[in-house]
């Protein structure tokens, strides 16, 4: 059973046996201390500084004033990071200006937006949280700092734990999901792809806990935007993963753009101090997002950029990324008495230690290395493993009379849609250094499954985006869409069946990229029922980064495979499931709603005073839409089918320190090996504070051979029943649990215990 408990005693081993053990410790305390008594106050503050790089830094010196500047500032000993310098070749010279120039010779951390993976794309991490298994979290992690680690990185700012339950938002993309439990099981494993068993390592890499905090909860979805969340949600929904990293032994956090009630996260002391730092003890550092020191002058909050560093710092942000806010300002805020210098001292001291745990101060070039780069990215093994993982993210939605899988022999296939060929947007978006055009697209991979048994009959039908709606609503068809249409109907009229390759662009997601209308834009849908209207068998392959309101299609279709945006080896992976090489086991991690105005939508929803239809309005309901998910959190389909067995406990009645026993059989009753991920969720009815309808628990991902029957069984204790109060407190009362158990967040089977003094 996949217990938060049992993944973080394994980090906790790794960090008793590295750090915390005498040894380690001290020899580090010793060696950062000794090192701060040489420094002066402005280099402390360089420390502090993170700049980006825009210029080549193997290339000819940069002519520009600023960048000219900023090399000055590294020979100096006023920049402790560098961001977006890539490679060995690049790091290797970055790194020499300051060892060898600034008086301390201490060498710069490299950082990096490596989400999901350097060159070798892995699925959008959306997508890989849908597998619902953290060693696969962990061994995409893994690749992408072994990856990035030989291209000369250190650092990665992932993975983002923010709790995402509005599709609108872009950055949904780059989560897990809509639960807190679940994010905080898969960012936990991300954490320890990443980190490792070592970071001296040099194929490890420190992560960071990003964006701290409620950044997801953007107002309507948009990104940047005001978040007015109360604490209840905050403790309850927003921080528990970011705690789990914490206690798992996260290197860094990044804190947010966005203010939480009235105050920038960037500037908010009750965040980064008295939570973090202060409750959680979190020995790692703060890095500010990029440019929220100088934003917090945009928010309101700050009469200048020299304000804003003070907030910024007293709040307990360590580094400065790109604000240029600390190099100029810090040491004039001390000397006025307006910022303590332990602030400064106590930042300082955080950075040095990354930097030395990653073995910085032995050898400053040691990831730096070009022969190590040749040989380790964008290898075969990268890639083997980002297509097994791509796999694994897969969710079948709807297979109407088992058509899927397809035979390898079949005669013809249409293979019709704007993405069916496209070998750019399953890179998806934050895509690192890979190289554009580089994913096998749909239609080589089903090429590669299938051979010359069968024909393709390829049409792309239409673009993606092209074609509008005019004032009337009306589809105005491109030129350019009514050629390929007519082509794409030809192509299904001649083939045995259709793939109809559908969704988004891959920046239509990611950061900025938000949107009021989460349909297929474009013309996709006039295509999807013209092809429909020809009463072939239709699979719709989707490729997007958030979820998209898909109603006509879940009704009409005849199968539905939701791929995301599944990376450098998508198209082979895909083939993979469509023709049974591999059984579909992955879940949503987020809800399918019907329409944009559902969101934000999510299942664990509090229950409000009016739930129940009433036969009258006067109940919590649209008028035009179901209150329900069209698709619901944990749902996902399998080639093979399971039964659940009546789940039973221990006992009816606990005593507040025990522990629930459940058990519950599960058989596959079909005709393939496959995995199901079995869910627990629970509901407190009647707390101090209202709770959900339901919370995730407990899962576990189990492999069942046809006709096997295993008993799985799940323990649940204070730690999984209780909450938090809106101060924060920890709270597991007396009175009656219901537990719900089953294959996603709709279809559950119920069971009510007791706890008693
Ligand atoms: C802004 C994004 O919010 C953050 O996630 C990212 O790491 C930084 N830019 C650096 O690129």
């Amino acid at each position: 059973m996949i217990k938060l408990e049992q993944i973080l005693a394994g980090c906790l081993i790794f960090f008793s046996a590295c750090t915390n053990k005498g040894d380690m410790k001290s020899k580090e305390d010793q060696f950062v201390e000794e090192l701060m008594a040489k420094m002066t106050l402005e280099e402390k503050i360089g420390q502090m500084n993170q700049y980006t790089s825009h210029w080549e830094m193997t290339g000819p010196a940069p002519k520009n004033a600023s960048s000219q500047k900023r090399l000055e500032e590294i020979k100096a000993g006023g920049v402790g990071s560098m961001l977006n310098v890539v490679g060995a070749k690049a790091t290797y010279e970055a790194q020499k200006l300051a060892v060898e120039n600034s008086r301390l010779g201490i060498p710069l951390i490299f950082a990096y937006d490596v989400i999901h993976g350097y060159k070798t794309m892995a699925p959008i991490p959306l997508a890989e949280a849908c597998a619902w298994d953290p060693e696969i979290s962990r061994i995409s992690s893994q690749l992408a700092a072994r990856e990035a680690s030989a291209a000369g990185l250190h650092w990665t700012f992932a993975p983002m734990m923010d709790v995402g339950r509005d599709a609108r938002w872009g950055r949904v993309m780059e989560g897990c999901g809509e639960d807190p439990y679940l994010a905080s099981v898969l960012s936990v494993a991300r954490v320890k792809g990443f980190q490792g068993e070592n970071l001296s390592k040099e194929n490890t890499i420190a992560a960071c806990a990003k964006h701290f905090a409620a950044y997801a909860f953007a107002e309507a979805g948009r990104d940047y935007n005001t978040v007015d969340i109360g604490t209840y949600t905050l403790h309850n929904i927003a921080l528990p993963p970011f705690k789990a990293v914490a206690d798992a032994g996260v290197s860094t956090f990044m804190n947010a753009f966005n203010i939480i009630n009235g105050t920038p996260a960037t500037a908010s002391p009750y965040l980064q101090r008295e939570i973090l730092k202060g409750k959680w003890n979190f020995e790692g550092y703060v890095i500010s997002d990029w440019g929220s020191i100088e934003e917090i002058v945009s928010h309101g909050a700050a009469e200048d950029l020299k304000h804003a560093a003070e907030l910024a710092v007293k709040a307990g942000s360590d580094m400065d990324m790109e604000s240029s806010a600390y190099l100029p300002y810090l040491k004039e805020l001390v000397e006025e008495g307006k910022v303590d210098e332990a602030l400064i001292d106590d930042a300082a001291r955080r950075i040095l230690k990354l930097k030395y745990r990653l073995g910085l101060f032995d050898d400053p070039y040691k990831y730096s290395n070009e022969e190590r780069e040749k040989e380790i990215i964008y290898s075969k093994e990268s890639r083997e493993q980002a297509r097994e993982v791509a796999r694994h993210s897969m969710v079948l939605l709807k297979n109407n009379d088992q058509l899927l899988p397809l035979s390898k022999d079949i005669k013809s296939i249409a293979l019709i849609g704007p993405l069916a060929n496209d070998k750019n947007s399953p890179l998806g978006s934050w895509r690192a250094q890979t190289v554009k055009n580089s994913a096998v697209s749909l239609l080589e991979g089903i090429q590669n499954a299938v051979g010359s048994t069968s024909k393709i009959n390829f049409a792309k039908g239409c673009d993606l985006a092209l074609g509008e709606r005019n004032f009337l609503d009306e589809l105005v068809y491109a030129e350019a869409d009514v050629q390929e249409m007519a082509k794409a109907v030809a192509a299904a009229k001649k083939s045995d069946i259709v793939i109809l390759a559908l969704g988004e662009d891959c920046f239509q997601s990611g950061e900025g990229r938000s949107q009021t209308d989460i349909r297929l834009k474009g013309v996709q849908m006039d295509l999807y029922n013209k092809i429909r209207k020809l009463n072939k068998k239709i699979v719709v392959v989707l490729m997007n980064g958030r979820p998209i309101a898909i109603p006509e299609i879940a009704e009409s279709a005849d199968a539905i495979l939701e791929t995301w945006f599944a990376g450098s080896e998508a198209g082979n992976a895909i083939a993979d499931v469509l023709f049974g090489d591999f059984n579909p086991s992955g879940k949503l991690t987020t809800s399918f709603p019907y329409a944009t105005g559902q969101c934000p939508i999510y299942y664990n929803h509090m229950n409000t005073g009016r739930p129940n239809n009433t036969g009258n309005v006067f109940w919590s309901h649209y008028t035009d839409a179901p209150n329900e998910a069209l698709y619901p959190f944990g749902y996902g389909l399998s080639y093979t089918s399971f039964e659940y067995g009546q789940a039973n406990v221990d006992k009816q009645t606990y005593k507040m320190n025990e522990a629930i026993q459940l058990k519950v059989k599960v058989k596959n009753t079909g005709k393939f090996t496959g995995e199901e991920v079995v869910q627990v969720y629970i509901q407190d009815p009647a707390a101090s504070y209202a709770r959900p309808v339901k919370e995730l628990k407990a899962f576990q991902k189990i492999s069942f051979k046809p006709g096997e029957e295993k008993e799985i069984e799940f323990s649940l204790d204070q730690s999984d029943l209780g909450y938090y109060s809106p101060d924060g407190e920890f709270l597991f009362e007396t009175g009656t649990y219901h537990l719900y158990v089953g294959t996603n967040s709709r279809y559950v089977q119920k069971l009510s215990v007791k706890f008693i003094d």
